[in-house]
């Protein structure tokens, strides 16, 4: 199916203004256009590229009061001959579609998602930076942008896309506060889904892990504070005696596609990887004996984050200083993203 979008492009690039190539900071400068698609009366309409501008929204929209938001979050690289390369967008589509069931908003089609993305990111090609480990970020979202107040599902929506260019994340190791009292997700809530308001929910427990001289709340489960989830904006994994162990999927997780990326390349290379409950006392265990070999969180926005360290008042597991498989997970994920490595998985899609 082809779908028909209009493009207004601007008069004037502003990409010249900005310093791309020098550690530009993602989330802080945005690219000239966005993607806007309404949902009114049971469809999705008026597909169109549009200058980047400010949305009028009614003080009664209902996202702002109820929090029918959903976002996803993903990346667009240059290949070798410079054509844009998107990674993985269908899976963001699905993933996009799996958070608006849970939100009771409607489907975006899939077909038009990576349509979209392509075309906008295409447009948007002059804005990716070439830094090493640097990306154009693209931020898909979709909102009720319906006045109303009560509490119902909404009946329109605005699905936006628009794009940050991001530099390269150093890779200091991280310390992870594991969360004993605030909890991000429970079975049966939206944690699985990418809802704004898990974020919400995750800001001030954030803050106050930083106070406490840590980068991220690791977050535990809801009942007990033993079965280990996930890492503010990424997923976990764990070498313990040369295999490799991560999570399950147990429904407050987000089925991250760098986690899902990570499996099939760690399995690719050999190493066996089982998704299953870890809890933090058996990552105690195994670090009092000595098998704990690895740690690292993974997630578009920063790739492979390696962890130095969990802690708590009650606890402290510090990691070996060598971590020579995330090292190589990184350095092939990103060598794949810019076709230095060959994409034998068949993960990026090209936009133009
Ligand atoms: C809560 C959470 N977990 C995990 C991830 C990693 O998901 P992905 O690899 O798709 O970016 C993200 C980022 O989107 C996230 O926000």
């Amino acid at each position: 199916m082809t779908h028909s979008i209009k493009i207004n492009k601007v008069a004037q690039s502003r990409v010249s203004q900005v310093e791309l190539n020098n550690n530009i900071v993602m989330g802080t400068q945005f690219t000239d256009h966005m993607f806007v698609c309404d949902y009114q009366n049971g469809e999705w309409t008026n597909a169109r590229i549009e200058p980047l501008a400010l949305i009028p929204t009614h003080p009664a929209a209902m996202a702002l009061h109820y929090g029918q938001a959903i976002f996803e979050g993903m990346k667009a690289t240059l290949g070798k001959d410079g054509t844009p390369l998107l990674f993985r967008p269908y899976e963001n589509a699905k993933r996009l579609n799996h958070s608006a069931d849970r939100m009771g908003m409607p489907s975006f089609p899939e077909d038009l998602f990576v349509e979209a993305l392509k075309q906008f990111t295409a447009l948007e090609k002059d804005w990716i930076p070439t830094q090493p480990g640097s990306a154009l970020y693209l931020r898909p979202f979709m909102y009720a942008d319906e006045p109303f107040i009560g509490m119902r599902a909404a009946t329109s929506f605005k699905f936006i896309v628009m794009a940050s260019p991001a530099g390269p994340f150093f890779s200091r190791k991280i310390k992870l506060y594991a969360e004993k009292k605030y909890v991000r997700a429970v079975n049966g809530g939206t944690g699985e889904a990418k809802a704004a308001g898990n974020y919400a929910a995750a800001i001030r427990p954030t803050e106050y892990a930083k106070a406490k001289g840590y980068d991220q709340v690791l977050w535990l489960d809801a009942q007990n504070f033993e079965e280990i989830q996930e890492v503010g904006t990424m997923n976990i994994f764990f070498k313990i005696g040369g295999k490799f162990v991560t999570p399950d999927l147990s429904g407050s997780i987000l089925a991250g596609i760098t986690r899902m990326s990570v499996i099939d390349l760690l399995r690719d290379k050999g190493y066996e990887v089982t998704e299953r409950p870890i809890t933090i006392t058996e990552i105690r265990e195994v670090s009092e004996d000595g098998t704990l070999e690895e740690a690292f969180g993974v997630g578009t926005a920063v790739g492979i984050a390696m962890i130095e360290e969990i802690g708590n008042a009650d606890l402290t597991i510090k990691l070996p200083e060598d971590n020579p498989v995330s090292v190589m997970v990184n350095d092939t994920l990103n060598g794949i993203k810019i076709q230095e490595i060959e994409d034998t998985f068949g993960w990026l899609v090209e936009a133009k």
